[in-house]
């Protein structure tokens, strides 16, 4: 049983936890699970905005029935179309006969593909509107944060803004569900997390949905993932659009691979001579042993980023590939990046390195550093030019 959820007097939150997916996206690990929000509008019209994930729906569609208390769903307003939302539409559809799925043209389009449905649809345009009786919905498209079809709902009646993925979380909400009940530290984290991991690669877009938003009273954000923003929601959008411009704090994250140690000891050599020239934010990552994701996240939070990796195979190694590879993905932006490496006979980790640097068009604050074998004294030149320059540059940033 669980007892209705008020966000206003006519509006219900109806999330679920789920804390039994290891990988969201088949991806992302969720040590801390993640929510799925939905909320219901009941009014002289009764609306749904969006749904939940099937997989962990539970109880989820007897709840709306309660609530409905024996009316129909006439609305399902559909945000987003990525499954951890509209993994009930089937489900309502065949339950609510009738029911009318409102989205923009391209939601409609995958709509088809995922459920084969095409009937009942309610097309609305960038500002179209929809009118419950007291509520007034107004849509706003938003391409790209985080699908095509990605579009957000604002009531306008009570300034709430129905968000999709935007200023969502990852992590369930262990009882807190608005934002002054909750601690937000442990969320700010995890927001980040799944800004940069899930949605950052589209930032431009979403610097654009927030230039759309600008001048529109919110007095409550409703994300699909994460708390209810209703006591500062001005906090969370100031959260967005530092990271979507890609603002970073001062600190440097230096992230290795190595498989014998001599990679290791140069990156503690590294974050050592970084902290003798004044820095206090660095972070020392084997990236082996931490999940690219958690990577992301560390990456996306400071201004310097230093690599490293030992050769394999003439390349350099495989875990560092994958995170490479991972940045180019997410399109990582405006870092100041520095690369080293070592090498048993012909070397290969800092040329893949190189290689990166060039692929991501970051130029390199000092000339990589590689040695063969161990670091010794008189090896060590590059590598203290590398933490000099690096911290030079984010001190006096
Ligand atoms: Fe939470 Fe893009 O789905």
């Amino acid at each position: 049983m669980t007892a209705p959820i008020k966000v206003t007097d006519k509006v219900y939150y109806l999330g679920v936890n789920d804390r039994r997916k290891h990988l969201f996206e088949n991806m992302w690990p969720l040590p801390q699970g993640v929510a799925y929000n939905s909320y219901l509008i009941i009014d002289e019209k009764t609306a749904l905005i969006d749904t939940v994930e099937f997989t962990a729906a539970a109880d989820y569609r007897e709840r709306i029935v309660a609530l409905l208390n024996g009316r129909k769903l006439d609305y399902l307003v559909v945000n987003h179309m990525e499954p951890d939302h509209a993994g009930m539409l089937g489900a309502l559809t065949a339950y609510y006969p009738g029911l009318k799925i409102v989205g923009n043209r391209k939601t409609f389009k995958i709509l088809e593909g995922f459920f084969g449905i095409t009937d009942n649809l309610v097309e609305v345009a960038d500002g179209g509107a929809l009118d419950l009786g007291y509520h007034k919905l107004q849509f706003v498209l938003t391409p790209w944060v985080h699908w095509p079809e990605t579009m957000m709902t604002y009531d306008l009646t009570e300034q709430i803004l129905f968000s999709a993925d935007a200023f969502g979380s990852f992590g369930t909400l262990d009882g807190g569900i608005f934002d002054d009940e909750i601690n937000f530290d442990f969320y700010e984290s995890e927001m980040r997390r799944y800004y940069s991991n899930i949605v950052g690669k589209y930032s431009n877009m979403v610097q654009k949905a927030l230039a759309k938003l600008k001048g529109t009273p919110v007095r409550i954000i409703c994300a699909t993932h994460g708390p209810v923003w209703r006591s500062e929601p001005s906090k969370v959008i100031s959260l967005y659009d530092k990271w979507s411009r890609y603002e970073a704090e001062p600190g440097v994250v230096v992230a290795f691979a190595s498989m014998y140690g001599h990679t290791e000891q140069m990156a503690d050599y590294i974050a050592r001579r970084l902290a003798e020239q004044g820095l206090r934010e660095i972070r020392v990552f084997d990236v082996s042993k931490t999940h690219v994701s958690f990577l992301i996240n560390e990456i996306w939070k400071y201004k310097g980023l230093i690599l490293g990796s030992c050769a394999y195979n003439g390349g350099m190694h495989p875990m560092m590939d994958q995170l490479c590879s991972e940045l180019l993905h997410v399109s990582i932006k405006h870092k100041e990046l520095g690369i080293f490496g070592s090498f048993s006979w012909n070397g290969g980790g800092v040329k893949g390195l190189q290689a990166f640097a060039d692929a991501v068009r970051l130029p390199l604050v000092a000339p990589s550093a590689e040695a063969q074998g161990k670091l010794t004294a008189e090896k060590a030149a590059a590598y203290d030019a590398l933490a000099v320059v690096m911290a030079n540059k984010i001190l006096n940033h």
